[in-house]
């Protein structure tokens, strides 16, 4: 059976769950978990955001307020990733960093999938709904063959980054200057 882009989507949220809770069990494993829920979750986000949200904006505009509020919660949560992929795994703040992303990305799961996948179910026709599926899976692909770059990560957590690493003339870049200095 031919899955939709409403399939993917859940599939990949019950993945990232899965990703939550080795987090929370294997210790020793924790930087290559890591690496593989920001890979993951910012592939996913901006995947939605560029080929999902704008379908349904397009087929249904009532729902444009919703779709701003999903990104808006992406972006949150990318903030808080960010903070857990600085967190020393060992270190207390690395479960309470755990602990509110698991937080904030339940809560936006949650909105996703009781607000904006069954509206999209409504409005754009299923042979759609499938094809989007495959330009869903192909945008998430271009995504992950690049490092990620969670676009929450606030300019003064780069700069004092860049301050620890001894990184020159920090002080006067620009926020992405900070990113390719710190090769993050
Ligand atoms: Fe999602
Ligand atoms: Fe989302």
């Amino acid at each position: 059976m031919s899955q939709t882009v409403i399939d993917l989507i859940k599939a990949d949220h019950r993945d990232v769950e899965m990703i939550f809770e080795k987090l929370r069990r294997e210790k020793e494993n924790r930087p290559a978990l890591v690496a593989e829920l920001a890979a993951k979750f910012v592939a996913h986000a901006r995947a939605e955001e560029t080929k999902v949200y704008t379908e349904l904006a397009k087929a249904k505009p009532s729902e444009r307020g919703e779709i701003h509020h999903g990104v808006e919660e992406h972006h949150q949560a990318e903030e808080l990733l960010a903070k857990l992929m600085d967190a020393d795994p060992d270190k207390p703040e690395f479960l309470s960093a755990l602990e509110a992303l698991i937080k904030a990305v339940s809560h936006h799961v949650e909105e996703e999938e009781s607000e904006i996948l069954p509206a999209m179910s409504k409005a754009i026709p299923a042979a759609k709904l499938v094809k989007l599926g495959r330009v869903f899976s192909q945008a998430k692909a271009d995504e992950l063959a690049t490092p990620p770059r969670p676009v929450g990560r606030t300019k003064q957590e780069l700069l004092d980054r860049a301050k620890r690493k001894g990184v020159t003339g920090y002080s006067s870049m620009t926020k992405d200057e900070l990113i390719d200095a710190l090769g993050d």
